[in-house]
């Protein structure tokens, strides 16, 4: 008997994947660079379902049932190109490589056209859910060549999780579309976690909740409007009390936060694309800032100051008001993320349906949430939204939500706590609010220093003005 999938690199997220495929009922070949992996994941777990433990590459691809269709779990970069360097010699026309690790799209761009002249294909495929997703079912963003889904898709959708029935699966879009989409994916889930730890900050600094009762706090919020795997497991890690000393988890971790580097990629395609996804971007700016140990320990010698004691309290129900700042904070980041699938979307031509990201989102991945469902039907509603904040389920709340969400930010000035991510969400929207902008102000100072010429707002074309400053030859465009 062949296997109808094959699994290569078989640390834990590609064991795991491999498992829930047995697990599916499906054979499933595995293989990884030093056999030891190989051989202890069929001992362990062998009796899940059926697995073909392939020592070599060469027995690896003999047992697959054609077209081929070979998983690579390894690290991004480097040990990706290594294997797909290795496999692709090994396999014929219209097999499929289907690259499962967070690779940077571009990346993936590449090695789908190199693939696609040798008759291979080259799927880029968004995991999301850690470990645990993977064995119990994640959220699959496959990219690739529709003919390569045809024949893929079905054993992704079958081991995906499901809502209602319905796979956190689809076909995103063809090369590196599902690559790209995971990370977004993963960006925002870099905003919601900083928006959350704002929340967390505030209500322990202003409100001087312990960690515990903030875990309370979290938990309440999870029934609501807020519920979401990240609001969960806050919870869980707020109560969590270190074994050692006695004290909350909390306090006893360095406050330095790091990455894997998938969110700082977000913002860097986002320059690129010109989406201003500054939620995201405040969120791994955030991260760089705690993990700058220097720079932190510079200020704390130069002691910069605070506010002065008398700066105001909080005019409001603190927990009632952080609720709404979080929520609409996080309206505003995902707005920014889908802004940004639909710009590369564009730029692309990947003719991505942004409702069903939002729909493969709901469940299996980091960032799932009940809210999800309300972005899909927004984008059911009218494909084209320019932005979320303008479905009438969003304005709602983010205008039921505003005053709130004004005050916190007030406070968090006034106190000198930072919550850049909260500020910036309200900046962006006031900005997309405003009806004028002191951007202006910015073409007239282009147009002074550089003759980069403006637009007026009662003609067409474009103009230059001939400023007559002292000492400066005077010029036309
Ligand atoms: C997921 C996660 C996963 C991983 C992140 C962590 O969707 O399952 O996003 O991909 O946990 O890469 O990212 P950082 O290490 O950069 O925080």
């Amino acid at each position: 008997e062949k296997a109808q999938i094959g699994v290569t690199g078989l640390a834990v997220m590609g064991r795991n994947l491999a498992r829930n495929f047995a697990r599916h009922g499906h054979t499933v070949a595995v293989h990884n660079r030093s056999y030891g992996r190989t051989k202890e994941l069929v001992e362990e777990f062998g009796s899940e379902g059926k697995f073909i433990p392939a020592e070599t590459a060469e027995e690896f691809v003999a047992s697959l049932e054609r077209p081929r269709r070979v998983i690579i779990m390894v690290k991004a970069g480097g040990p990706t190109d290594a294997v797909i360097d290795e496999f692709a010699p090994l396999l014929e026309e219209g097999d499929m490589l289907i690259d499962a690790g967070n690779a940077h799209y571009l990346d993936t761009r590449r090695r789908e056209a190199a693939l696609k002249e040798r008759g291979l294909h080259f799927v880029g495929t968004g995991v999301s859910g850690g470990e645990e997703g993977a064995l119990h079912g994640p959220s699959i963003m496959p990219g690739g060549s529709p003919e390569s889904y045809e024949a893929l898709g079905p054993l992704l959708e079958d081991i995906s999780a499901k809502v209602d029935g319905e796979p956190c699966c689809v076909h995103v879009g063809p090369d590196g579309a599902g690559h790209f989409v995971k990370m977004v994916h993963n960006g925002i889930e870099y905003a919601d976690m900083q928006l959350i730890a704002e929340a967390y900050d505030l209500l322990r600094q202003v409100g001087g909740h312990s960690p515990a009762e903030i875990a309370d706090v979290f938990r309440g919020w999870n029934e609501g409007r807020l519920g979401s795997y990240l609001i969960e497991i806050t919870a869980e890690v707020l109560k969590q009390v270190d074994a050692e000393t006695g004290k909350p988890f909390v306090d006893i971790v360095v406050d330095q936060a790091e990455q894997k580097g998938t969110g700082r990629w977000t913002v860097q395609a986002a320059l690129d694309l010109g989406v201003p996804v500054s939620g995201i971007a405040e969120s791994v700016f955030a991260r760089a800032l705690s993990g700058g140990p220097d720079v932190r320990a510079a200020a704390k010698d130069a002691a910069l100051p605070g506010p002065s004691a008398s700066s105001g309290a909080h005019g409001g129900d603190l927990q009632a008001d952080v609720e709404q700042a979080l929520f609409a904070s996080k309206i505003v980041a995902y707005a920014q993320g889908f802004q940004q699938i639909q710009a590369a979307s564009k730029e692309y031509d990947w003719a991505i349906d942004p409702g069903a990201m939002a729909k493969i989102w709901r469940d299996g991945c980091i960032i799932r949430a009940k809210f999800l469902d309300f972005i899909k039907q927004a984008y059911d509603k009218q494909p084209e939204l320019a932005t979320l904040l303008v479905d009438s389920y969003f304005l709602d709340a983010v205008s039921g939500a505003q005053d709130a969400w004004r005050r916190v930010v007030a406070t968090a000035a006034q106190q000198g706590i930072p919550a850049p991510g909260f500020a910036s969400a309200l900046a962006y929207y006031d900005g997309l609010r405003a009806e004028r902008l002191p951007a202006a102000l910015i073409q007239g100072q282009r147009d002074f220093f550089g003759a980069h010429t403006y637009r007026r707002v009662d003609k067409d074309g474009s103009f230059h003005t001939l400023w007559a400053a002292e000492g400066r030859p005077e010029t036309e465009a």
